[in-house]
């Protein structure tokens, strides 16, 4: 065999040997048990869990509120745009509390005066209007158009 073929014949088989341990560090555990990919993802992917419950789940103890939101302006907003998910909160209510969004900049983040971005949403400018008070002060946040005294 001439000398250069032996060293190529060398270089390769230092080479596949690479190749098959950085392979046994690489792959996972569970490839290839039921198919070309990893069978614990599948496992993974039923475990998630949905956190946001939805307005339905809300009014099973909240339908008052659930029917004055309905009412108004805000009707099609969803409950944990503003309290955040409620998951734990829907099973166990006295210790999971829910988080209740009382600063100006929460109500701004739908209604900030913006004049680079047109919105259907109504916009006001939050340094001018009534800056002295919280939104809630004056508007009832599920019932924007129920102006408090
Ligand atoms: C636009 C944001 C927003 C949306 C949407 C919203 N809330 Fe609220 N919610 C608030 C704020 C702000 C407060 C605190 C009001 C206050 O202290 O005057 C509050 C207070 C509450 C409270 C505690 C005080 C009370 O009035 O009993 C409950 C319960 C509640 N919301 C449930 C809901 C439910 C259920 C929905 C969906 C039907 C909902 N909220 C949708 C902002 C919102
Ligand atoms: C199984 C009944 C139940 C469900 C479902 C439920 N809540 Fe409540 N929620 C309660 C009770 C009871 C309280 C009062 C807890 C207290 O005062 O200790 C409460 C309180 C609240 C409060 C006031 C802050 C707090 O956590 O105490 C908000 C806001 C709230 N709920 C929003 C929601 C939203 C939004 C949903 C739907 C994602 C929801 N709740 C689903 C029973 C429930
Ligand atoms: C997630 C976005 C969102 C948040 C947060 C939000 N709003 Fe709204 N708001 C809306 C939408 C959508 C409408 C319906 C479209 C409209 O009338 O501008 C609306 C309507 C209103 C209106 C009636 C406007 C009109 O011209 O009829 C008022 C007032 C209002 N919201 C006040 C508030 C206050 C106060 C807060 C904070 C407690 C708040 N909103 C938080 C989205 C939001
Ligand atoms: C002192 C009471 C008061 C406070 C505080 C207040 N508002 Fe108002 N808001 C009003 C009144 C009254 C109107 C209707 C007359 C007007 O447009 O000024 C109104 C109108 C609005 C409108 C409708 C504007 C339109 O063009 O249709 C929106 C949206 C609104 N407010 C959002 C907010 C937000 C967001 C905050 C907090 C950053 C807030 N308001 C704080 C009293 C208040």
């Amino acid at each position: 065999m001439p000398i250069q073929l032996r060293r190529l014949l060398l270089a390769f088989a230092i080479f596949i040997a690479l190749f098959l341990v950085v392979r046994y560090f690489l792959v996972p555990d569970s490839y290839g048990e039921l198919g070309a990919y990893r069978s614990l993802s599948l496992k993974e992917n039923e475990e998630p869990i949905a956190k946001f419950v939805g307005v339905e789940t809300c009014e099973m103890c909240h339908d008052t509120i659930v029917k004055a939101k309905a009412s108004d302006v805000h009707q099609k907003l969803q409950c944990e745009v503003c309290h955040g998910p409620g998951y734990l909160h829907m099973e166990n209510p006295e210790t999971v509390k829910m988080i209740i969004p009382t600063e100006r900049e929460h109500c701004g983040k739908c209604h900030e005066l913006n004049a680079a971005k047109k919105s259907k949403i109504a916009q006001v400018n939050l340094a001018e209007h009534n800056v002295e008070n919280k939104c809630i002060d004056c508007h009832n946040p599920h019932m924007p158009w129920e102006l408090k005294e």
